[in-house]
């Protein structure tokens, strides 16, 4: 009989991808103590959202794909619970591996906890201080139930500790994401995407949006559209449209609002998005990830939000945290553009080896039980 541990890692949603490679490949290492095994729960499913970052990012297939798609909150949360029971029941891991904020992130925790298999949280102690942000339920409630918290920032730290998390269970371990973008810089670099849509290094914003405060209503979108259209005369705005952000401007009628010298596109590959971030004269979005990654590549960008959860990002790298208001986001635009830029330094163990850190401290773990 085998002593191999068994680890199931789970991906739900597109950011989830390109934190869970590295961790997949850092295992490679301790083949013969921990089989690793990945788990999509179908929670993103469009190839553009989910197939394409496997290819990119030399994943292998799932071992388990649950097949959960969209739907309300309720909806998706119990249909990944109900789902990944039914894994969890057949292959008993020893601990589940989940990254990040997403449904899928908190479903599968619960599922696990309830189990009494362990749980690991990559990407713990995050906070935007926002309960009205689903993603912010997620993560305080992931955190509340985790046996290991892999903290990618010091903000992490804190929060854990002011949430009462003891010490010993909490790792600053780097970033995760940030591991992929390194480990892939090579073919970054061979992206021919400039070329295919007629761009040059520093002649083009870069927007993506698809938080529910700013595409779910259409006011929001509308001052988003009117910042657009104005830098449209000077530069040009390559917008790759999200599903939700494409279903609200077709039903709030915004298409015939955008000008003709908006570049919108389906949603873009890992290799070719970050290659687009790395030249870009700015940025204007409202991801957590894109924030990370600009201070990353010292790309200067402007987030549409009130808040976020990661504030190392505003206290040592590029992101200007600005909001939603119009004459704001201009403010900041003009402000940049006239050479007021912050410059950022590396946040700490912001260094490709975050994965290899988690993978070192579980493996260590799990194995002398
Ligand atoms: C989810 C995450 C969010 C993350 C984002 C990244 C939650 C609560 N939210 O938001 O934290 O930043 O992913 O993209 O988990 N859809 C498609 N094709 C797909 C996936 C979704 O068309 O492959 C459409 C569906 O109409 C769906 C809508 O997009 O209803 C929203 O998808 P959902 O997974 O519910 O949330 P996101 O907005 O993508």
């Amino acid at each position: 009989m085998s002593d191999t541990k068994k680890i199931i890692s789970v991906v739900g949603a597109r950011p989830n991808f390109m934190k869970i490679a590295p961790i997949h490949f850092a295992f490679e290492k301790y083949k013969h103590l921990v089989t690793h095994l990945i788990c999509h729960t179908g929670q993103h499913y469009d190839e553009k959202m989910s197939k394409i970052f496997f290819d990119e990012l030399d994943l292998p297939q799932p071992a388990f794909y649950l097949g959960v798609g969209s739907g309300s909150h309720a909806v998706q949360t119990a249909n990944v619970m109900i789902e990944f029971e039914k894994v969890l029941l057949k292959e008993k891991p020893d601990l589940i591996i989940v990254v990040g904020d997403v449904n899928s992130t908190i479903s599968c925790s619960l599922t696990a906890k309830k189990m009494n298999i362990e749980v690991a949280h990559v990407e713990a102690g995050l906070r935007s201080f926002d309960r009205t942000m689903p993603e912010e339920i997620n993560r305080i409630l992931t955190d509340a139930i985790s046996d290991y918290l892999f903290v990618s920032e010091k903000s992490g730290i804190e929060n854990l500790r002011k949430e009462g998390v003891p010490d010993e269970k909490v790792f600053l371990v780097g970033n995760a994401m940030i591991d992929s973008l390194i480990r892939n810089l090579p073919k970054i670099q061979r992206s021919g995407i400039l070329k295919e849509i007629d761009l040059k290094k520093g002649n083009y914003f870069l927007t993506t949006l698809h938080r529910p405060s700013n595409v779910d209503n259409k006011e929001s979108l509308t001052t988003v559209i009117h910042i657009l259209n104005k830098y449209s005369q000077t530069y040009k705005i390559v917008f790759p449209v999200h599903p939700r952000t494409k279903s609200n401007l077709i039903a709030f009628d915004l298409y015939k609002e955008l000008s003709e010298n908006v570049i919108l596109c389906e949603p873009i590959g890992y290799i070719d998005f970050i290659w687009l971030v790395k030249n870009a004269a700015l940025i204007l979005t409202d991801s957590g990830g894109i924030q990370e990654e600009s201070t990353f590549l010292e790309v200067q960008c402007i987030t549409l939000r009130e808040n976020t959860e990661r504030p190392i990002t505003v206290e040592m790298g590029t992101n200007h945290l600005i909001g939603s208001d119009l004459k704001k986001i201009d403010q900041a635009i003009m402000s940049i553009l006239d050479g007021k830029i912050k410059k950022r330094e590396v946040p700490p163990f912001w260094d490709g080896k975050a994965a290899e850190r988690i993978c070192e401290t579980l493996v260590e773990r799990i194995t002398k039980r």
